[in-house]
């Protein structure tokens, strides 16, 4: 045979059992803390048109310009695995005539999403995001909800040296005016900027404040800042969202460079990163998008939202593998067919009542059905003897007492273990 030794494509990674315990405590934990709020899941395809995204995100910005799976299907037509859900979303509030529906339409979500970036810790092809989506408010109270929910969420999980970082980017409209200040003051400074910054001037020059080049860093410490140039509305809307993050003690730094890498942002925008991970220390962000569900065929509807990055939370976390344990490991003697169908369905009743139960499916002796119950963490241990006896064994203490299997489950579930 062949040599050929399969992996799992570059910068993609199998969840295995041993790391499915901590990734699924934190989607219980957003599902949670999203329902408790309104939040109602929504699901929408891996893929969707291509065009979507390059009129969603944005065709100046780095994920359409070089970091989308695109494909063409069978039928000639232009496809892309999700790069992000936002715009996905708003196809679907579009789509479905959600604007009917009583507003804002709140909704959440988790799943895969795909960007050809190069792997690096805390960055894959194939990484997981959980977010909501407030569509149909303009409130600065939204915002402040929004944004207080994914503190909420990460406090929740015990995710270590978090900090906030919060910004405004105005209305389309000034942002426009504002960009072309900057554009100018950009082509004053070309001779300073590192080549990939001043070859985006015109296209994306907001990136400019995320370059990691020196010499760009030092020109755009003196740059005109967006937050400085805020009309009054956008100014007041950005006092509010603030007000009220006091008022909740949800603590912030505000950031007058704070850029994100998608196009449909306007006014309240924000950042959650952790001192815990290194070059790519974003944990989650969103802001507001007012408008995105008109540039995608639907009525002015301003919204906001954020997502987070499952990998990242996992990994500012650092658990130790682990598994869920179980509640009763049932040991029977290889040979006797009487023990083994007992066990079965033994093991039925105690699962229909809702604990946890396995047996042996090795053949092990007794000793070895023991031992292999201490490894898969089970809090006890049914040891089934001839002539129908049973003991129960307490593998935390060791005691071991008789118990009459017909009455096992009101037992166990009655408290006496
Ligand atoms: P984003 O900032 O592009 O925003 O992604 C959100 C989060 O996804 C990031 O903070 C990061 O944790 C995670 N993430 C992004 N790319 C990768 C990657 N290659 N590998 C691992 N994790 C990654 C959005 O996607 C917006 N749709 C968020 C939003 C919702 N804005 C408004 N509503």
């Amino acid at each position: 045979m062949a040599g050929h030794k399969y992996q799992a494509p570059r910068g993609t990674f199998d969840v295995l059992p041993a790391d499915a315990h901590a990734r699924a405590r934190v989607q219980r934990t957003a599902a949670e803390i999203f329902a408790r709020a309104g939040f109602e899941p929504i699901a929408t395809p891996v893929f969707e048109d291509t065009e979507l995204f390059e009129r969603g995100v944005g065709h100046s910005t780095d994920i359409v310009r070089k970091e989308m799976f695109s494909f063409e299907d069978k039928g000639g037509r232009g496809l892309t695995l999700r790069p992000e859900g936002t715009a996905p979303i708003c196809r679907a509030y579009v789509e479905h005539g959600m604007h009917k529906l009583a507003q804002p339409v709140k909704l959440s979500y988790l799943g895969p999403f795909f960007r050809h970036e190069r792997p690096q810790a805390g960055r894959y092809r194939q990484f997981h995001q959980l977010g909501i989506e407030a569509i149909g408010t303009d409130s600065p109270l939204a915002d402040a909800e929004a944004i207080g929910l994914q503190a909420e969420l990460l406090a929740e999980l015990g995710v270590p040296g978090v900090e906030l970082r919060l910004g405004s980017l105005g209305s389309l409209e000034a942002r426009q005016a504002y960009l072309e200040e900057l554009k100018a003051y950009l082509h004053a400074h070309e001779g300073e900027l590192s080549g990939d910054v001043r070859e985006r001037i015109d296209t994306n020059p907001l990136r400019a404040f995320d370059s990691d080049d020196e010499g760009t860093q030092a020109v755009m410490e003196a740059a005109p800042k967006l937050v400085e140039r805020l009309e009054s509305d956008d100014a007041d809307h950005f006092a509010e969202v603030r007000a009220l993050l006091d008022a909740a003690g949800v603590e912030y730094t505000i950031d007058p460079t704070l850029v994100r890498g998608l196009d449909y942002y306007t006014r309240t925008i924000f950042s959650f990163v952790c001192d815990r991970l290194g070059a790519q220390s974003e944990i989650g962000g969103g802001g507001r998008y007012d408008g995105l569900v008109e540039q995608l065929g639907g009525p002015a509807t301003p919204a906001i939202g954020w997502a987070a990055g499952i990998e990242r939370i996992l990994l500012a976390l650092d658990e130790e593998p682990g598994t869920e344990g179980r509640d009763v490991f049932i040991s029977f003697a290889a040979d006797d067919s009487g023990q083994r169908a007992l066990a079965l369905s033994l093991a039925r009743d105690l699962r229909r009542a809702g604990l946890s139960a396995e047996f042996d499916l090795a053949g092990r002796g007794q000793k070895g059905q023991l031992k292999h119950a201490d490894r898969i963490g089970a809090r006890r241990v049914l040891i089934l003897e001839a002539d129908g006896a049973a003991q129960l064994r307490d593998m935390e203490s060791r005691e071991q007492r008789p118990v009459d299997t017909g009455s096992l489950v009101e037992e166990i579930v009655g408290g006496a273990s």
